[in-house]
């Protein structure tokens, strides 16, 4: 068997049901599935990124970008949903990948997706003990600075959250407001270089993980209800904004709608808002992590395409009235900061005091959420790569009593939880967004072979206006993976490099597909 020989569906579909071993515990139903898409996905996009892509790059126009980045999504998540349905395997795009595009593809995009789910854990969960640590130095509660900040924090231009905020080294290494020059969370730098900073770990982000990953030990039944209940909290929050804000949008700041072109790509005018499109694409991550619960869904034919689709859709709507509302708030030039939610909330004066207060907590809780369906996905890819011997067996190991795929989610938690204590949010946020693109390209692309391949099998679910779906999935994805920068591209390419040795040196030697027979 070579690099590109195929798994039939009909097997995956036999080994999804065990071996003899425990297995998942079939339990979501399809508003649980719903939950945890929009769970993955309102999260640091909207409550940090949002206010910087718009006073940088697009204006009020940033609800172009959301219009431009969701419909991407929706192509994406349509192809997702015929292979979700048709293959309903933990594996999510690297099982449909093994069954269309052989077994070298699947790898690259098993490995890619690690960049989607747990790098974005790690990204997540630093944007939340930035505003966490922040909500407690308002209760009157100050963590020392050397706990709450990353060892490796970085000094430069810009990377994920793009405000004025860097990190001041002459009063060592505490992050400090370019502007106020009263101190922040180290989590809000921003950068573009490296350098070695004063904070030792960041605990709170570190704690967080660890919580999250006990919790998703002991049950997806628990993880899910838990989830539920911050999801019912931050939408509700979202919807109290856009439901009050809009009572004080001013007009005026949305004239002009599109900025004027500052000579640059990117600064402004259209090219302004394909950049922000690229840039707040990362807000939409996440409803394809609904399809790594697949084997835990009751129905998971009807139901997948249903949770994928339905929580994309509800965001999307949140967020074009959500950016609508924010720009109308406040002017554009004065979101560049990072709680750009709250910052358009003061602008309504005290009226709106008490929603100030309700919107940080809906972030935290909402960052919270996202943490939590990223650290579940991961160890369900992981789990079934080793099913297929490309990781070690231990991957795949299931609780006989919790009924989860314990050891791989301890994995997934250790790794990630000293990803978040030692690095900034900066460095991760661009390369979880490549991951993604990356991945849905790919996936888009295997719908159009299998169409092609096996027109006859069963498909509860059809991509609609197949090919004309597929290909725009990929050349919209395909063009926000080229707006975004170009060290982005590079850590991607280093990234798939060290894939490529494991999977070379481990995964093809074990390779159960390639010994068979
Ligand atoms: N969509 C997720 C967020 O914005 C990753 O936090």
């Amino acid at each position: 068997m070579g690099l590109w020989s195929r798994k039939s569906i009909t097997n995956l579909m036999q080994e999804s049901e065990g071996g003899g071993g425990p297995t998942l515990r079939r339990t979501l139903t399809g508003t649980n599935l719903v939950l945890l898409g929009i769970g993955a996905i309102i999260g640091a996009g909207i409550f940090v990124l949002t206010g910087s892509a718009a006073a940088q790059y697009a204006g009020p126009a940033i609800v172009i970008s959301f219009t431009i980045a969701g419909l991407g999504c929706l192509f994406a998540g349509l192809c997702y949903a015929e292979f979700a349905s048709m293959i309903p395997i933990a594996g999510s795009a690297y099982t449909y990948g093994y069954a269309t595009l052989g077994e070298f593809i699947a790898w690259i995009i098993g490995w890619d997706l690690i960049l989607e789910y747990l790098f974005a854990a790690s990204t997540v969960a630093v944007g939340w003990a930035g505003y966490f640590t922040a909500f407690l130095s308002e209760l009157g509660i100050t963590l020392p600075a050397a706990f709450v900040g990353a060892p490796l924090s970085v000094e430069g231009t810009h990377t994920l959250v793009r405000s004025q905020i860097c990190v001041d080294t002459a009063t060592g290494g505490i992050a400090v407001d370019a502007v106020s020059h009263t101190p922040v969370a180290i989590a809000d730098c921003v950068a573009g270089g490296f350098q070695i900073g004063h904070g030792i770990l960041n605990i709170p982000a570190m704690l967080l993980i660890v919580a999250l990953t006990t919790l998703l030990v002991v049950g997806i039944r628990e993880s899910a209800r838990f989830n539920n209940i911050i999801v019912v909290v931050k939408v509700a929050i979202v919807l109290l904004v856009i439901g009050f804000g809009i009572k004080y949008v001013n007009t005026a700041n949305w004239t002009p709608f599109i900025p004027p072109n500052l000579g640059e790509f990117g600064q402004f005018g259209w090219s302004g808002v394909l950049r922000a499109a690229g840039v707040i694409f990362f807000a939409y991550i996440g409803f394809d992590a609904v399809s790594t619960a697949a084997q835990e869904a009751k129905n998971p034919q009807k139901d997948l395409p249903i949770g994928i689709l339905g929580s994309l859709a509800i965001c999307t709507v949140l967020y074009i009235a959500m950016a609508l509302v924010m720009t109308g708030m406040a002017h554009y030039t004065e979101l560049n900061v990072p709680h750009p939610v709250f910052v358009a909330i003061q602008k309504a004066g005290p009226a709106l005091g008490w929603l100030g207060y309700l919107v940080n907590i809906g972030a935290i809780a909402g960052l919270a959420s996202v943490v939590l369906v990223m650290l579940m996905g991961q160890p369900r890819i992981f789990y079934s790569m080793a099913r297929d011997g490309l990781l070690p067996p231990v991957f795949g190991r299931v609780h006989a009593k919790y009924q989860t795929p314990w050891l791989s989610t301890i994995v997934t938690g250790s790794v990630a939880a000293l990803i978040a204590g030692l690095f900034p949010i900066g460095l991760l946020g661009e390369l979880v967004s490549i991951g993604t693109l990356l991945a849905f390209v790919i996936v888009s692309a295997g719908i159009l072979v299998l169409r092609y391949r096996s027109p006859e099998l069963v498909r509860p679910f059809r991509t609609p206006f197949v090919p004309v779906v597929p290909i725009l999935s990929i050349i919209i994805c395909g063009l926000m993976m080229y707006w975004l920068p170009a060290d982005t591209w590079l850590r991607l390419i280093i990234w798939m490099a060290i894939g490529l040795l494991i999977y070379f040196l481990y995964g093809r030697r074990h390779s159960k597909l390639a010994h068979e027979k």
